[in-house]
């Protein structure tokens, strides 16, 4: 691995403790103004000093976030079919390697869809964006994404982290299921959580600790951030689970605490 691939892995997953929060504010790709992004800038910027990275589309960033911050990027690279489509999630490449470095981005996000009739259409441009990306030094965060119908376990999460770590992904977000140490166990490179749909603050937070407990490096959190009845508080309270070694119920103590301050 060079310099600026290990630099730029640096910048997503903190050296100090080999942890990560990300923020995955992308969702408007394939679902337009979603509860909570409708006025990205306001919802995302009060939320940037507690967290790692920013995932989101080119679009997104360079509309509603300023080009003096100095969050590092994850570029969604990803895309090409909505939530009302009839094909959801057979993406394919939606941003050039070219523009991901000239916006400086850390990292790119690709996602694939194993085990969807479709998922060649995936797998294939996910193979040229990591050949691309390696070229720069760039790290893929592979988003192991999940349809519709698909079962979210462990048999089926670890086998696409595993195929999307064969592939060549850098970083794999996937989603926390019982029995989460296999996934883990069987993946060779870091995993994230995604949050998916937003629950209690409560249950999201045990979720982000038992997804730790079980090897996790951290979150990529959206919908249980933004969608939150207080997203500061509740990106602090995640904050002190990744960072912090706190227990979930010091974690949503946190939440009670910083809440409406
Ligand atoms: C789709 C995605 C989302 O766009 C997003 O990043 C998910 O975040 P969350 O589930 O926490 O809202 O990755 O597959």
């Amino acid at each position: 691995m060079d310099w600026g691939m290990k630099n730029r892995l640096s910048h997503i997953i903190d050296p100090k403790d080999g942890r990560t929060l990300m923020l995955a504010v992308d969702h408007g790709y394939f679902m337009g103004p979603t509860t909570g992004l409708e006025k990205m800038d306001q919802m995302v910027n009060p939320l940037l000093p507690y967290a790692d990275t920013l995932m989101l589309t080119r679009g997104a960033l360079r509309n509603y976030v300023s080009p003096h911050t100095r969050i590092p990027i994850v570029l969604r690279v990803s895309g090409g079919t909505s939530i009302v489509g009839p094909e959801l999630l057979r993406e394919g490449i939606i941003a050039d390697m070219e523009d991901a470095i000239r916006l400086n981005v850390a990292g790119v996000a690709f996602s694939i869809l194993v085990g969807a009739t479709f998922e060649r259409d995936t797998l294939l441009p996910f193979a040229r964006v990591i050949d691309q990306a390696e070229r720069y030094g760039i790290p893929v965060v592979a988003v192991t994404a999940v349809g519709k119908d698909m079962g979210k376990d462990a048999r089926y999460l670890g086998l696409a982290s595993r195929m999307a770590a064969e592939f060549g992904a850098h970083i794999v977000k996937t989603y926390y299921c019982p029995e989460f140490e296999k996934v883990v166990e069987s993946c060779p490179v870091p995993i994230v959580i995604a949050g998916g749909k937003k629950q209690p603050e409560k249950d999201a937070l045990q979720m982000a600790y038992d997804a730790l407990q079980a090897g996790a490096i951290g979150v990529d959190m959206g919908r249980n951030i933004f969608q939150s009845e207080d997203p500061v508080a509740m990106v602090k309270a995640v904050r002190a689970i990744v960072h912090e070694a706190a227990t979930p119920a010091e974690a949503y103590q946190k939440f009670q605490k910083e809440k409406g301050a």
